[in-house]
């Protein structure tokens, strides 16, 4: 059997890197889609990735008709699209009473429409082939709701419902869709709240640290592992125990 053929949105930075990492240690050719608008970001990623198989693709994650193109170029040029990650996130934290309408828009788009964006295009062809593994980055405060964050918050758990219904809707056609939480974790976007709110966070982690992407990422290896497709429509959160969920 060919390689399987893994797309993670999102690819460069925060946990992305980590995710295509971990996805081409597991033996898959992975495309990193991203916006790819700083160079020199993007030279530092296939510095970090040599040596793996992950190439790096421009991607508007927001752009639907783009998405269709994205997807169609994969699958003319790797023969097929196996595992999606929608790990495209931005946040634009503010309270609803300062929150604009451009700070609503753009969470959404970059958030949620991504992941109708993608998952509208790439589901007839995993469908007709009998397999795919499909895993949604949600996020801890879609659970729990985060001061300053009604609109990331609204999409991850956003996600999370979208993930319910299209993990239904494929289940016949061995195609599983899940979504992860992840806690707080070394990333560029934890690193942007302020020190203050920042430590007052970490001091109610169980665990008592920050999460590193790495364990994120293993966790997304595993469900789009060939041999996952009993979980389905789950949500698997990797939070230190920030939210404990039954
Ligand atoms: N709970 C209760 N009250 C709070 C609060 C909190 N967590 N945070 C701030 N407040 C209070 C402030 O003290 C202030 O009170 P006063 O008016 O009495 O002074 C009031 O609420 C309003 O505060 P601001 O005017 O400063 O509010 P703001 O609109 O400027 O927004 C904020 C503040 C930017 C949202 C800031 O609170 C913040 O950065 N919070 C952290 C948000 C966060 O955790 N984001 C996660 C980013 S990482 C991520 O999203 C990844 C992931 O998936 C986990």
């Amino acid at each position: 059997m060919s390689k399987r053929t893994a797309v993670v949105t999102g690819g460069i930075g925060g946990l992305g890197t980590a995710i295509c990492v971990a996805l081409a240690r597991a033996g898959r050719s992975v495309v990193a889609a991203d916006l790819g608008s700083n160079p020199e970001r993007v030279a530092r990623f296939e510095h970090e990735v040599d040596g793996h198989d992950i190439r790096f693709a421009p991607l508007d994650v927001s752009d639907f008709d783009a998405c269709g193109a994205f997807v169609d170029e994969v699958q003319a040029r790797h023969g097929s699209l196996d595992i999606l990650v929608n790990a495209a996130g931005i946040t634009r934290d503010t309270t609803l009473r300062k929150m604009d309408r451009v700070q609503w828009d753009s969470v959404m788009n970059v958030n949620l429409d991504s992941v109708f964006n993608l998952c509208r295009h790439a589901v007839d062809g995993m469908s007709g082939r009998g397999f795919g593994r499909i895993v949604n980055i949600s996020s801890v405060n879609g659970q729990t709701g985060q001061f300053g964050q009604t609109n990331y918050s609204a999409a991850k758990a956003g996600m999370h419902g979208f993930t319910m219904a299209l993990a239904r809707e494929v289940a016949r056609k061995g195609v599983t869709v899940n979504s992860v939480s992840p806690g707080y974790c070394e990333t560029a976007l934890v690193a942007a709240i302020p020190e203050d709110i920042r430590q007052g966070i970490v001091d109610k982690v169980p665990v008592g640290r920050l999460g590193q992407p790495e364990e994120i990422a293993r966790t997304v290896a595993f469900l789009s592992a060939d041999d996952a497709g009993y979980i389905t429509g789950a949500n698997i959160p990797v939070n230190g125990g920030l939210y404990m969920g039954f």
